[in-house]
């Protein structure tokens, strides 16, 4: 049975060998959060105009399974941050699929935590939308306070009035022009910057303030994001690189010895405990965009970190963070930003952390037991599925630009300022056509949606796709995860 073990380091290494930045793997220090300097009490701070307006809230962790603990992980611990700001349940709402803090793989049932050393943050999050209610469409009719268009959950909605703030964060895995859903389709950067038009156009907010947490994040709003919305956003990453997820088993800093999976995302924690750490009545936004930016680039070495990119109107800048997440009295005495996290966090790629969880999982499943041996047939199977898609990729590429064009076509980025994609329905006819024929993207083969929009880009014509889709997967339909199980994801 050893063989198993030895057949499954060896895929481990092709794989993921390379992407697991090693220089990650050293020994370093520990992250702990600092004990506070006593400091003198600061008179209830002034210059911020009484404020009437409410403030709200929408949180979207857009993954499901244990080894995406961390992005539930990271929207409860936002729920929390907000609720202790004064924010009130029926002004937040929470999209999560919920089948973490009670799954057989938990050790700690009933409980999530974000941090190696942080207390619970499940309990009291409100369940508005779990399970195969978290959907884009969903989220869409939420924003929009379309109460009549939402499907199942609590209902609630941004019922938001003129002088309202919003405050939106997203954590999940993503790829150019989409954020992942639990459910299919995708969110598409089309639709979503669409609905944000409806909703300015709709007189109902004053303010908005996104942070998005995803692979190639920054592609949803590069080129895409109007400046006269009334909204600012931040993503963890540009257009074309991944985002990290952190606190992961193995690495530094760890979580405690019985979890298997990833606590938290790199960019996330790091707004989530600036936040915490700072009186959010005297912290500007653009005082936590800097310090997010730089410990999210790892401290401006970038090997294995991302660059925090701002888009829409940069004014919003200049506001205190409390008019968003709200104000913790227990903070009054904290300083209003210049907390240094200076530590160097261990991190992995979004894309792999999939791979360290199950590898993690195949670990500590006792040795010579059949449970092992069909762990590990998964394990191979979800490595073939992902060859699979990169080498049919491959293979379309060719035959629709020629051997020489082709692999260039595919990956080649479009200066800063355009959009992915010009015609984001060829896109989704695209990756449609791709999915009949080749099975489902799923999670890992997000990172594809740029060849395809090259495709489109190049002016393929449907037929054309299709014809490569059928030469490059024929016979390959139904072996993997066919569409019919779960949906297209456009
Ligand atoms: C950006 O926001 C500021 C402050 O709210 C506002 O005065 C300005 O008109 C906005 N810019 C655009 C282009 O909408």
């Amino acid at each position: 049975m050893a063989s198993y073990g030895f057949a499954f380091c060896v895929i481990l290494m092709l794989f993921v060998g390379v992407t697991v930045p090693c220089e990650a793997l050293g020994g370093r220090r520990s992250w702990r959060p600092k004990p506070w300097d006593p400091i003198i009490r600061q008179p209830v701070d002034g210059g911020e105009a009484a404020d009437d307006g409410t403030r709200w809230a929408v949180l979207v962790a857009g993954s499901n399974g244990f080894g995406n603990y961390r992005h539930q992980a990271d929207v409860c611990h936002a729920y929390q941050i907000l609720k202790k700001g004064g924010l009130k349940d029926d002004n937040i709402i929470v999209f999560m699929y919920d089948d973490i803090a009670n799954n057989d793989l938990n050790p700690r049932k009933g409980v999530i935590i974000n941090h190696p050393t942080g207390g619970d943050v499940y309990a009291g999050v409100p369940k508005d939308y779990t399970g195969e209610q978290v959907t884009a469409d969903n989220l869409y009719a939420v924003i929009l306070g379309d109460k009549n268009a939402v499907k199942g959950g609590s209902g609630k909605v941004i019922n938001s009035k003129p002088n309202d703030r919003i405050f939106i964060y997203y954590s999940d895995h993503g790829g150019p022009g989409v954020l992942g859903m639990p459910n299919m389709p995708y969110l598409y950067a089309k639709d979503f910057i669409e609905v944000l038009k409806k909703k300015h156009a709709s007189n109902s907010y004053k303010e908005m303030v996104l942070y998005i947490e995803a692979c190639e994040s920054g592609s949803i709003f590069e080129g895409m994001m109007p400046d006269n919305l009334d909204i600012y956003v931040t993503t963890a990453s540009n257009a074309v690189e991944s985002s990290w997820g952190t606190y992961c088993p193995g690495m530094d800093p760890a979580p405690p010895s019985e979890f298997i999976t990833c606590l938290g995302d790199l960019y996330s924690v790091a707004w989530m405990e600036d936040s915490e750490s700072h009186n959010l009545k005297r912290e500007t936004v653009e005082q936590q965009y800097q310090q997010v930016k730089e410990r999210t680039s790892n401290y401006n070495t970038y090997n294995a970190g991302s660059h925090v990119m701002e888009y829409g109107n940069k004014s919003i800048k200049a506001e205190k963070v409390y008019l968003y997440q709200g104000f913790d009295p227990a903070t009054i005495n904290l300083p209003p930003n210049r907390i240094n996290f200076k530590d160097h966090m261990d991190v992995v790629n979004q894309r792999d952390a999939d791979l360290l969880f199950l590898w993690e999982r195949y670990k500590r499943l006792e040795d010579g037991t059949k449970k092992k041996a069909e762990f590990l047939k998964e394990i191979t199977d979800t490595l073939l599925h992902r060859e699979h898609l990169d080498g049919s990729m491959d293979i379309i590429g060719v035959i629709l630009f020629g051997p020489e064009k082709g692999p260039s076509a595919l990956k080649s980025v479009r200066d800063q300022g355009l959009p992915l994609v010009d015609d984001w329905e060829c896109l989704k006819s695209t990756v449609r056509l791709f999915e009949a024929h080749c099975g489902s993207l799923t999670q890992y083969g997000m990172k594809h949606m740029r060849a395809f929009a090259n495709i489109c880009n190049n002016g393929v014509s449907q037929d054309e796709m299709e014809e490569a889709c059928m030469a490059a997967c024929s016979g390959h339909e139904a072996k993997w995860s066919p569409p019919s199980n779960r949906g297209y994801s456009a």
